[in-house]
């Protein structure tokens, strides 16, 4: 059974009523802070986190010192997500010293390995609760027994996976939303631990994305992401003949909705019929992340990503001939183990021939419990941030041409809030996801959809002016 009984939703409603009794009683709404690591399938994650903490009478905060709930919800993708969140755990024992009643919660993809749910449990003595990615709709349940119980509570279980349909969702008022169209993964990359924390591929019924998708374009919302490890092997699990394409059509015609944008593909999973689809589609924005990883075909297949270099090349060649000018952003991860020089150089070989957006480049961190974490590696750290820096070097050349080649353009913008450097500018993007930033005005607010011509451009974001014609 993949999906989560009525019953037992019903059951974690009933300890959302009893914890909300019990924090409300006083004259003080009590205020917690969530802290998200990781990709979008978290920060998705948290929302429904906020969501069934609002239901328990919470309201938010980003002051750690006003907060009497602390909550990190934690990514294990590197060593080094990891260790910040033990440090920051750390830190806290102090502020608990302080305040006792203070709760303080790891959750998250860290969680679900067995070694640190015990690690947390040994030497942070001053966490109240920690619960891995399988058991998130328990948390009233989990919250509820912290509450009342001394010792750390635990909530972790070995599970393939399971779907929550109900959880309540808490989302800042924005135009932008994420929906997860399916959960886990199947691939098991050998240098990667998400099919370890997320447990296998399980697709969303379509009718219960569809309805999410309607309810958030009635609420405001016209641009969305599609969210997956792999979403294009949406519907592989389920019992009607449904694909990721037929899935993107039908959202193509939600009333209303004016963007559509998933992540992520799959090389091996991106059929014709998806391009195609993409194509067809006019709601479907002109963007695709399709991470490559690495370029020689020795390392693909070390890493059993099960595509070689020119089948990852014929592929970008049909997206762009399907759709020329589409946007391409990739995952590249520098210094697998044994990727010798001669390997390196075919990795900016595929970034000198594809000729990416922006790329997203990461430093191979060992995972415990992956096969990569036991395969030898003769390279030496010098040489792996050396070959690093030249992939930076290069993908910034690349980007600063790709956006000079946008001056003087006009592009439609969803106004999408202030610009994160000038209180004086807001910001937004366009069909292809580049950001522009642009002077205020007046009668221009967030989510509206407006045009502008680009006046200046960087290698990470454009400045531009409204346009009236
Ligand atoms: N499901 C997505 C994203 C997985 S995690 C995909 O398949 O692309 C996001 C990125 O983190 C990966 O694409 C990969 O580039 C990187 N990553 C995963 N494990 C890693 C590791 N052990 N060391 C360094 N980077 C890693
Ligand atoms: Fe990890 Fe590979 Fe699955 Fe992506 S496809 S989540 S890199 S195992
Ligand atoms: Fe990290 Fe978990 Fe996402 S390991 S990348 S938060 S699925």
């Amino acid at each position: 059974m993949k999906n989560v009984t009525a019953s037992e939703m019903n059951q974690q409603m009933a300890y959302s009523e009893q914890v909300k009794h019990l924090v409300t009683a006083g004259d003080k709404t009590p205020k917690a802070l969530v802290i998200t690591y990781g990709c979008q399938q978290n920060e998705n994650d948290s929302e429904r986190i906020r969501g069934m903490l609002k239901q328990m009478g919470y309201d938010f905060t980003e002051e750690k010192e006003e907060a009497d709930l602390i909550l990190y919800n934690t990514c294990a993708v590197r060593e080094g997500a990891e260790q910040r969140v033990l440090g920051n755990v750390g830190a806290l024992v102090h502020e608990k010293r302080r305040r006792p009643n203070l709760l303080i919660g790891i959750c998250g993809c860290m969680m679900q390995q067995e070694h640190m749910a015990k690690t947390i449990k040994q030497k942070y003595k001053h966490v109240s609760f920690v619960f891995g990615t399988h058991t998130l709709h328990k948390f009233p349940q989990i919250l509820w027994t912290a509450l009342n119980e001394e010792k750390t509570v635990i909530s972790v279980e070995d599970s393939e996976g399971v779907i929550a349909e109900d959880v309540p969702v808490y989302r800042e008022g924005s135009p932008k939303a994420w929906v997860s169209v399916m959960y886990g993964c199947n691939n098991f990359c050998t240098y990667c631990i998400v099919p370890y924390v997320r447990g296998r591929e399980r697709s969303r019924q379509p009718e219960n994305v569809l309805a999410e998708v309607r309810e958030l374009v009635q609420k405001g919302v016209t641009e969305i992401t599609l969210l997956g490890q792999n979403v294009n092997a949406y519907g592989k699990d389920l019992p009607e003949d449904i694909d990721f394409a037929d899935l993107l059509s039908q959202i193509n015609q939600v009333e209303g909705l004016k963007r559509i944008r998933f992540m992520t593909s799959h090389p091996k999973d991106m059929s014709q019929k998806l391009i195609d689809t993409m194509a067809a589609c006019h709601k479907v924005m002109p963007q695709l992340h399709l991470p490559f990883q690495a370029g020689s075909d020795r390392i693909l297949k070390e890493m059993n990503r099960r595509y070689t270099q020119t089948q990852y090349l014929d592929l970008v060649a049909r997206v762009k001939k399907a759709m020329p000018g589409i946007s391409m952003t990739t995952d590249i991860i520098v210094g697998f183990p044994n990727e010798t020089k001669e390997d390196f150089e075919e990795t900016i070989k595929v970034l000198e021939a594809v000729r990416f957006d922006s790329v997203f480049s990461f430093i191979y961190s060992k995972r415990q419990g992956t096969p990569a974490a036991i395969m030898e590696d003769s390279i030496s750290n010098e040489e792996k941030h050396a070959n690093f820096d030249r992939l930076l070097e290069v993908q910034n050349r690349i980007s600063r041409e790709i956006n000079d080649s946008c001056f003087g353009k006009t592009f439609e913008l969803l106004v999408e809030g202030e610009s994160k450097t000038d209180e004086n500018m807001l910001t937004g993007r366009t069909p292809e996801g580049k950001i522009v930033n642009f002077p205020k005005e007046d009668g221009i607010s967030v989510g509206d959809y407006i045009h502008v011509t680009v006046t200046k451009t960087n290698t990470w974001s454009l400045l531009g002016e409204i346009c009236r014609d």
